[in-house]
């Protein structure tokens, strides 16, 4: 039995995530964790909301709340559409909490103790009107390269070039429309990044064994001319965790708080302390998932993540970590995702196009996403979501080949021989032969989970369904009843006992059929099935079973219309 911590990477509170966020870090990260607990190790899987910066800010403005209750309130529906999708988190905590507070003010402190913050006075655009520093992003104006009219301060979408806001012919701030800007000094405080690099690149360079996304974004980051930059972690803000020097005011710094980017990772520490305190445990029930010196040695972390969180994970979170020189735990092994497209274009948060979590679940149970999502999901290129593939898949391989099998199984053996599993005959060559079969597809379905190679482990799971559904076919129960009822009992037996194996081996991706198939099959064993002769025979003759309800319903052409029309969103 191993100790397994999972993170994914935090969802920002703005917003509800489309269906591309969610099988970038979320939902892997929950089918990791679902079977490594399958697999009887102990796992501490976390998550939170990622709840400061300006978008934050600007989203309760908006909302006209204060962002406090803004964050609440949102994290309560983020958490609530959590759970529909049956993310198994341990804990999903909040960036806001006050033991991000702590641990961010304390990672600063030792960070400054070690020499490796320095102070850095810079001009910035000053909104009077809106009473604020507006970060680069949230001033537009004319492209002094184009003209292009609607160039943002950071960079112009229309010719690329990177600019800088006081670049900008006519600046205007997108909050308010205000051109009542003027540009004002302020001092922040920097990582000094660079002087951790070597450290930095030989703890990249140790890890052979992690996806060429994650390590070619790393390194790239690493050794591009402007990769590693020494980092702002200051932000002229209302909002966040007030700049301390541990616990201590930090002057000069009064009124500032830490950038978002500095915080966020902090809390899946945080948010295990956040775990320990709701459970009323004590801090080393946390620290030993996190501190090498109070037994996190032995433990090994993945984390889970979008293409574009990798930068923040290979480099600035680690700096933080190393610069500290504390022994905290640091990634073991870094999983990321390319994007999910969304029906020959882009999902957009913006423009509302695709498919958004909480419409997902108001249309069809969390397991026909899972399953679609998981089985597609982006690893070695983008994917691509279509209704057309969307209603494929879920209507061949979780109605046809695997819905179908336990309804069929189950209503042929309840009308044959009654309430209980039945005693008669014994297996012959097929069965062999099936159970052999069965026993190489869950090793290999096994090393693909423990790899976390998603979508090659859908198909293995595909296959051993379909091997179920051949092994049918040609064993034909419902025609060899008739001239031998013994052999068709033995055959039955089998085919009930697959279905509980099936439930067990599933179970990761599509929970809710799952425990389904264990409630008809009245089984609560959950053992994996290592020993497929043994499991084949867990469930006894005479033991009682029911007939499920529907595992999975077909998905119709005309819904699959309807949605494709419904989710395409106001394109601009
Ligand atoms: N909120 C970020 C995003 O959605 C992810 C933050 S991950 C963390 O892209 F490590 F910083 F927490
Ligand atoms: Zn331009």
């Amino acid at each position: 039995m191993a100790r397994i911590l999972i993170t994914s990477a935090i969802p920002y509170i703005n917003g509800i995530k489309h269906l591309g966020n969610l099988v970038g870090s979320q939902l892997p990260a929950d089918l990791f964790a679902r079977y490594s607990r399958a697999r009887g190790h102990e796992v501490m899987f976390i998550c939170a909301t990622d709840e400061h910066g300006t978008p934050a800010e600007l989203a309760a403005a908006k909302a006209g709340k204060p962002v406090d209750q803004y964050c609440a309130e949102m994290h309560e529906v983020q958490a609530e559409i959590a759970r529909g999708f049956r993310l198994s988190f341990d804990h999903f905590g909040r960036s806001s909490s006050q033991r991000n507070h702590t641990l961010t003010q304390h990672f600063a402190g030792v960070l400054a103790d070690n020499g490796l913050i320095r102070e850095v006075a810079e001009s910035q655009v000053y909104s009077i009107d809106d009473g604020r520093f507006l970060p680069d992003r949230y001033i537009e104006g004319t492209c002094p390269n184009c003209g292009y009219t609607s160039a943002r301060g950071d960079q112009c979408d229309n010719c690329t070039k990177q600019l800088d806001p006081t670049d900008l012919i006519n600046p205007h701030s997108t909050v308010s429309g205000s051109t009542n800007l003027e540009v004002r000094e302020t001092k922040h405080l920097y990582l000094m990044q660079r002087s951790l690099r070597d450290k930095l690149e030989a703890w990249i360079e140790s890890k052979h064994d992690w996806p060429i996304l994650t390590t070619s974004i790393a390194k790239k980051w690493l050794n591009d001319g402007d990769g590693l930059q020494d980092r702002g972690i200051t932000r002229d803000l209302h909002w966040g965790i007030p700049v301390k020097r541990g616990d201590q005011p930090w002057p000069g710094m009064e009124g500032k708080v830490f950038y978002v980017w500095f915080d966020a990772p902090i809390e899946y520490i945080a948010s295990t302390a956040e775990w320990a305190d709701a459970n009323g445990l004590g801090d080393d029930a946390w620290e030993r998932w996190w501190r090498t010196d109070k037994g996190a040695a032995d433990v090994t972390y993945y984390q889970f993540m979008g293409k574009d969180n990798v930068p923040f994970h290979t480099l600035s979170f680690p700096a933080t970590i190393l610069g500290s020189g504390e022994p905290w735990k640091m990634v073991d092994y870094l999983k990321s995702f390319n994007y999910l497209n969304y029906d020959g274009g882009q999902f957009s948060t913006s423009r509302g196009r695709g498919v958004f979590m909480d419409q997902a679940l108001s249309i069809l149970p969390s397991d026909y996403w899972r399953w679609w999502l998981l089985s597609h999901a982006p690893e070695s290129s983008d994917a691509e979501f279509t209704w057309e593939n969307f209603q494929t898949s879920v209507n061949k391989d979780l109605a046809d080949v695997l819905g179908n099998l336990v309804s069929r199984v189950t209503k042929f053996a309840k009308s044959k021989f009654g309430d209980a599993i039945p005693a008669g005959g014994a297996f012959g060559a097929q069965e062999t032969a099936l159970i052999a079969d069965l026993g190489a597809r869950i090793r290999t379905y096994e090393t693909l989970m423990a790899a976390m190679d998603v979508r090659k482990a859908a198909a293995e799971l595909r296959g051993i369904w379909v091997v179920g559904n051949e092994y049918l076919q040609s064993a034909a129960p419902w025609s060899v009843v008739k001239t031998d009822p013994d052999q068709a009992q033995a055959m039955i037996r089998l085919a009930l006992n697959l279905i509980r194996i099936y439930a067990i081996l599933s179970s990761p991706f599509i929970p809710d059929a799952a425990a389904a198939m264990m409630t008809a099959l009245n089984s609560t064993d959950w053992t994996w099935p290592s020993d497929v002769p043994e499991a084949i025979r867990a469930l006894p003759s005479s033991h009682e079973f029911a007939v499920p309800e529907n595992l999975f319903r077909k998905i119709t052409d005309e819904e699959r219309a309807d949605w494709q029309v419904k989710f395409a969103g106001v394109r601009t």
